[in-house]
Parts: C-alpha cells; sequence; structure tokens
C-alpha cells in the first residue's frame, strides 16, 4: 500500500545574502517534522528552496558586479552547503530560476489568464524593494525629514507611476470567500494570534494586486504577454508547486499524491502572502486547500530582530562550531516555543546544552554503557521476568501518545520535553536502584540484571525520540546498543514498546556525547 503523504515547505529564501540563524530556524524546524513523520510512516515531501527573482536580488548582483543569474549560482553552494551542515533532509530545493519552475509559473498564470481573472491596467503607488511589497499610501510611515517609509522596514519607498502597464489578479474579489474560507477552516491559520490580524486585514477590503512588471526583465515571462516578467510574489509561491513535481512529465503521478499538503512553515513577516495571496491564487486555480499556515516568531538578540541588513545575523556554523549540529538543532527547537519570538543567547544556550543534553540525556547513556561494559562485561543482560513494577517502563509507556499529540501541534518543545522526561526519570532510577549497590552484592545479581536491563531499554527508546531533534547523536547510540537501522524506523509507536532490545547485544562505551561546555570560556558572538 502507498504511504500517506505528509508534505510542507519552509519559505524559498532569498539569495541577497546567505543563510543567518533565522532561515536555519524554519528550515530545522520542518526537518524535525520530516524526520518525525518518515518514523512515523508518512511519504514526506519537504520542499525548500531560493528565491531568485526580483528587483531585490537584482540590485545585490548588481552591487556586487554580477549578472543575477552568475550571482544566484554563486549563493546556491552557500544554501545547500549550510542545510547539509544542519543534516536537513529536504526532497526538494527548487531555484527558481530553473527551466522546471518557469513551467509551473507560466502553467498556473495562463490558467487564470484563461479563466478570465487577470486584466492589464496602470499601476500607480508605492513599492518596497527591501521587501518586495506594494504599499497603499495610508500604510506607510515617515521618516524624520517627511519622506515617506516601508512600514516593515523603515527603508525608503519607490513611487511606481510611470504609467507601467501591469497585469493585475482580481483579488479584490475574494475578500469575502477568504473570509468565509477562514471561518470553516479554523486551522488554516496558526497560531491563533496571527489569524485574527489576517481577518481584520482582509475585513478592510483587499485590492488587486499586480503580478507583473515590465520595467525590468529578472523574471519569468508570461506567457500571454511576453514582455512582461512574474511579480516576484507571484512567482515565488508557486515553488512550493514545483517542488512536488506540478506539471512535471519526469515525476508523474507525485503531484496528485502530495497537494493538498500539511504545512506551509513561515515566519509571522510573510504570513500576508501565505495567508490571502496564496490561498486566493489556488482558489482561483480551483485547486484544494487543506493546508496550515504556520507563522511562527521571530529570534531575537538582546530584543531585537535578527536579520542579514541589521548585522546581527550570526551564522549557523559559528554555533555548530561550539555546540556541534545535534545541540544547535535541539536547542532552538526546544527552547523557543514555535509560534512565539524567543529571546536566544549564548549562556541559554550553553544552559539547555548542560542541562539537557550533558548531564540528562549524554549522562544517562555514559553512566548506563559504563556499568553495563563493568558489571555485564559489555552485553545486554536478560530483561525482568515482567511482573513486578518498572517504573521505567511505566514511564515510557506514555511517552509515544504525549510526544506524538506534541508534534502534531508542530509544539517541538512540548515533545522534546516529553523525551526529556524519560530521560530524565532514568536518571533518577539509577539513584534509587543504586546498581552500583547491588552489583556488590552476588545475591542481588537477578535486581542488577533487571536494573541494568531497564536502563538500557529506557536510553533505546529515548535515542528514537531524540532522532528527529538530534539525528545523529541518536544513531550513535543506537550503535552503541549494537543495534542498526534508526534511519529505517518508520514506525515509532511500534518501535518504542517497551522490551525489543535483544539480551546479549555488544554495548559499546565511547565518548560523551555532549562534554560540558563551560560558559567562559567560550566566544561572545553578540
Ligand atoms: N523569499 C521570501 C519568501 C518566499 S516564500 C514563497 C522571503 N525570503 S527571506 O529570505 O527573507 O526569508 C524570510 C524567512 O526567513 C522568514 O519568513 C522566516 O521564515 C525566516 N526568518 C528570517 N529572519 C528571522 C528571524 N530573525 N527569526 C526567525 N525567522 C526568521 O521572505
Amino acid at each position: 500500500m502507498a504511504k500517506e503523504s505528509y508534505a510542507f515547505t519552509t519559505p524559498i529564501y532569498y539569495v541577497n545574502a546567505a543563510p543567518h540563524l533565522g532561515t536555519a530556524y524554519t528550515t530545522i524546524a520542518a526537518d524535525t517534522v520530516a524526520r518525525y513523520q518518515r518514523m512515523n510512516g508518512k511519504d514526506v515531501a519537504f520542499v525548500t528552496g531560493m528565491d531568485e527573482h526580483g528587483q531585490k536580488v537584482a540590485d545585490t548582483a548588481a552591487a556586487n558586479g554580477m549578472t543575477p543569474q552568475a550571482w544566484c549560482d554563486s549563493m546556491e553552494p552557500a544554501f545547500r552547503d549550510a542545510w547539509d551542515m544542519l543534516r536537513i533532509t529536504y526532497t526538494d530545493f527548487v531555484r527558481t530560476t530553473e527551466p522546471r519552475h518557469a513551467r509551473t509559473v507560466r502553467d498556473f498564470w495562463q490558467r487564470l489568464f484563461d479563466e478570465g481573472w487577470l486584466y492589464k491596467g496602470a499601476y500607480e503607488g508605492w513599492y518596497c524593494v527591501h521587501e518586495e511589497t506594494y504599499y497603499a499610501e495610508s500604510d506607510l510611515e515617515k521618516d524624520e525629514e517627511g519622506a515617506f517609509v516601508c512600514p516593515d522596514c523603515k527603508r525608503p519607498v519607490q513611487l511606481m507611476a510611470s504609467g507601467e502597464e501591469n497585469w493585475f489578479f482580481k483579488l479584490s474579489e475574494f475578500q469575502q470567500p477568504l473570509l468565509d474560507f477562514y471561518e470553516a477552516n479554523p486551522d488554516f491559520i496558526r497560531p491563533e494570534s496571527r489569524k485574527n490580524e489576517i481577518v481584520s486585514f482582509v475585513s478592510r477590503g483587499l485590492k488587486d494586486l499586480s503580478i507583473s512588471r515590465s520595467t525590468f526583465d529578472w523574471g519569468v515571462p508570461l506567457p500571454f504577454d511576453e514582455g512582461h516578467v512574474a511579480y516576484v510574489w507571484a512567482d515565488a509561491l508557486l515553488a512550493y508547486l514545483t517542488g512536488i513535481g506540478y506539471a512535471d512529465p519526469d515525476r508523474p503521478g507525485e503531484f496528485d499524491h502530495h497537494w493538498p499538503m500539511q504545512y506551509h512553515f513561515v515566519g509571522k513577516d510573510i504570513i500576508r502572502f501565505h495567508c490571502v495571496i496564496w490561498p486566493a491564487m489556488l482558489m482561483a486555480a480551483g485547486m484544494p486547500i487543506t493546508h496550515t499556515v504556520f507563522g511562527h516568531g521571530f529570534l531575537l538578540t538582546k530584543g531585537e530582530k535578527m536579520s542579514k541588513s541589521k548585522g546581527n545575523a550570526l551564522r549557523p556554523a559559528d554555533l555548530v562550531g561550539v555546540f556541534g549540529v545535534d545541540a544547535y538543532r535541539y536547542y532552538f527547537m526546544s527552547d523557543v516555543q514555535f509560534g512565539h519570538d524567543g529571546s536566544i543567547s549564548m549562556e541559554r544556550m550553553v544552559q539547555v546544552y548542560n542541562n539537557e543534553l550533558a548531564n540528562t540525556w549524554g549522562n544517562l547513556v555514559s553512566r548506563v554503557t559504563n556499568m553495563t561494559k563493568k558489571y555485564f562485561d559489555g552485553r545486554v543482560p536478560e530483561p525482568p521476568a515482567g511482573a513486578e513494577a518498572n517504573p521505567l517502563r511505566d514511564e515510557a509507556a506514555g511517552l509515544h501518545e504525549a510526544y506524538d499529540a506534541a508534534m502534531a501541534q508542530v509544539d517541538f518543545t512540548g515533545a522534546a520535553a516529553a523525551v526529556q522526561r524519560l530521560a530524565a526519570r532514568a536518571n533518577r532510577y539509577i539513584e534509587e536502584t543504586e546498581p552500583f549497590r547491588l552489583a556488590k552484592d552476588p545475591e542481588r545479581a537477578d535486581e542488577l540484571a533487571a536494573v541494568m536491563y531497564n536502563l538500557l531499554e529506557a536510553i533505546r527508546i529515548v535515542a528514537l525520540y531524540m532522532a528527529p531533534f538530534a539525528p545523529a547523536t541518536s544513531a550513535t547510540v543506537f550503535e552503541r546498543l549494537g543495534l542498526g537501522g534508526i534511519a529505517e524506523v518508520d514506525d515509532i509507536a511500534a518501535a518504542s514498546a517497551w522490551g525489543q532490545l535483544p539480551a546479549g547485544n555488544a554495548v559499546e562505551v565511547g565518548d560523551p556525547l555532549f562534554p560540558r561546555l563551560d560558559v567562559d570560556n567560550l566566544p561572545d558572538f553578540e
């Protein structure tokens, strides 16, 4: 039987600069979902990519003395390498300059043209190149000199009143259909606070949207008017379709399998595009919509949004160099509640690392493997007969349900807390059962074997549920338990049922998974 689809996307990122912690945050969140849903038996489609067209990228290329295409090509390794370093398992990486994507854009807008959703008109109004967004004059702010600036990034806006003829999409006709849609699909926008923002925005009325430009050519030409290129958002959103094989003769059946999707993961800065323009485009094309747009919060350093332009953007490699990939991923997923803004700091990162990874998870593995070596010659002992009280089995019994419920809500913090509880319980169990004391008493050998088996089995289960967050260390733990194949697990509920660790398996000790870090010896990145 074909596996059920679980399809979702990150934004496709502008290539005016290399990835930073903010873009990595969305991408790691999506990867955590990808890894968990694979372990849950789903056929995952995970689309990411690069947003290469538009004026901002063209300007950046010019400022670097390069053609836009050469500039974009030069940025691809920066993105791919960053995602490889962070062990991101995307299934497609869409570049909007690829011919297959131009085919999507042309096909889609031709469809809307044929259906009568487009008309030609003159655009007069304001545009912010940095945000690649049109603004009504009433939305603008003024700087100290009284000049209009962008309400989002506070940069100067451009007046577009050259008599330029553009193609317009009849977005205004979707006001009521969108409001009805939000009402009928309460999960379309999450979290709830973002939904209120969108509903009130749409309630104020929608203007038709200019979807083409004729004053520059860095974009996909529209098939019904080749002198016009698609507006960058009218191009970029469609990468979500390209990434699952829309109109792609080389990928038969794939699009129908993966559309409609489960999620678009985006930052809260771009929810209007995803919650207003995009569903209207899909409705106009007659395509079903069942996904959720999850608008997560911003990462803040010292109370400010991190961004490339503010210069407070740390590079993922800086943190990976200090903490390692798994700890990096774990910190951002567990400590910043998905959906809320979250302050990040080196101090806090060290604290989470030392408490949850070094002292709880890593220490558990090293204590238990060391004792196994010492007391059982590095072999998994026989499991207990089964009837006696077993607090670890009891704790593990509730884990799948709690973790899965949290993951279904993309509550990474909740899922991480659920698995931490089992690891912490296992450490406490060591204090309670005192295997080092049992080992001194030959009469209690069976008790010692039972305790050690329970601990090793708890470790196996913790490794399974840590894997979406910290995949490399979980794979290492599996190897140390004489197990392989964590990457192939496709029924985590079944795999985590108690008692599957085979007695007699060779157990290795190995280096500490997360050596303790000393905060005084770390460089300050902020
Ligand atoms: N190219 C558009 C998206 C098109 S999607 C069809 C774009 N690109 S971007 O490079 O500016 O990336 C924006 C995304 O990066 C945000 O939506 C968010 O996912 C992520 N973040 C950028 N800075 C961030 C923080 N400081 N904190 C968290 N996420 C942030 O917009």
